[in-house]
C-alpha cells in the first residue's frame, strides 16, 4: 500500500464499529445541512463522501439533489448499491466526475479529504471544482488539519461521542488497534497535508477562489478548520 487512495480502496478500519460510523455520518450531515441551509432544486456534490450513510438526511434537510463521488472504487461500488433508486441521490463514478459539465453544481462539499492530497494536486482539484461550480456557487472544505498535531483534540473527538453514544469500550479497543494499523503506518510514512488558516486561503487563491474560514467545522473535532470558497 503506497498511497492514501490505495488505503481507502482497501478495507480501511478507521471507525471502531458500525455505531461509530453511523454517529460520525449523522453529525457530519447535520453540520453540513446547517452550513448549506435549504437549497431546494439545487445540486450539491459531496466529493470524497466516503460511505455517506446519512446522505438521505442531508438530501431531505436541504431539499437539494445530492451528487456523491468518491475516488476509491470499492467505496464507489458500495455507494452505487446503497443508493440505487434513492430519491434525490445520484452516485457519480470517475467518468461522470471527470466529464461533469461546467457550471453544473451549486455547492461542493469536501470533508476530511484535503489532508490526503498534496498541495499542488489540491490546487488542481480546486480549479476543476471551480469549473463545475455555478457562478454564485460555493465550495465547503471541512476538517482541514492545522500544523500543530493535537492529539488531545483527536482523543476528545473520539471518546466524547463514544461515551455519549454507547461505544466507549469499542473506542478504547480501537485506540489500541489504531496503534498497530496501516493508517498509523501510512500517516508516519506519507504524512497528512496540514494548513494554517492563511496557507489554505492562499492556496485557494491560486485556484481562483476566495476562501474564508467558518466558525464551525463539520464533525466532532473543532480544532480542525472549515472554509467556504467562492469564485473570485
Ligand atoms: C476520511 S474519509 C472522509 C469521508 C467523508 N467525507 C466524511 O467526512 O465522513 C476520506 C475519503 O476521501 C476519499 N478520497 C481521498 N482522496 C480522494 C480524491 N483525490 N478524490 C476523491 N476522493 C478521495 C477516500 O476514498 C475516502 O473515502
Amino acid at each position: 500500500m503506497t498511497t492514501w487512495l490505495d488505503f481507502w480502496s482497501g478495507s480501511p478500519n478507521i471507525y471502531v464499529n458500525d455505531r461509530h460510523l453511523r454517529v460520525h455520518c449523522d453529525r457530519i450531515a447535520q453540520d453540513v445541512a446547517r452550513l448549506i441551509g435549504t437549497a431546494p432544486g439545487r445540486r450539491v456534490l459531496d466529493f470524497g463522501c466516503g460511505d455517506a450513510l446519512a446522505a438521505p438526511t442531508l438530501a431531505k434537510a436541504t431539499g437539494a439533489t445530492l451528487l456523491l463521488y468518491d475516488a476509491a472504487p470499492a467505496v464507489c461500488q458500495r455507494l452505487a448499491s446503497r443508493f440505487a433508486g434513492a430519491a434525490n441521490i445520484v452516485v457519480l463514478d470517475e467518468a461522470a466526475w471527470t466529464t461533469r459539465p461546467a457550471a453544473s453544481v451549486d455547492t461542493i462539499v469536501m470533508i476530511s479529504v484535503a489532508q490526503y492530497i498534496g498541495r499542488d494536486d489540491l490546487v488542481g482539484l480546486l480549479e476543476r471544482m471551480r469549473t463545475v461550480l455555478t457562478p454564485d456557487g460555493a465550495i465547503l472544505v471541512g476538517d482541514v488539519i492545522p500544523p500543530e498535531a493535537d492529539l488531545v483534540a483527536d482523543l476528545v473527538a473520539l471518546l466524547g461521542p463514544a461515551a455519549r453514544h454507547g461505544f466507549l469500550g469499542a473506542a478504547l479497543i480501537g485506540l489500541v488497534r489504531t496503534f498497530f494499523s496501516d493508517y498509523r503506518r501510512l500517516r508516519a510514512n506519507l504524512g497528512l497535508t496540514n494548513y494554517t488558516e492563511a496557507d489554505f486561503i492562499a492556496l485557494a487563491r491560486r485556484a481562483g477562489l476566495h476562501a474564508e474560514r467558518l466558525p464551525l467545522n463539520p464533525g466532532f473535532n473543532q480544532k480542525r478548520m472549515a472554509f467556504r470558497a467562492r469564485k473570485i
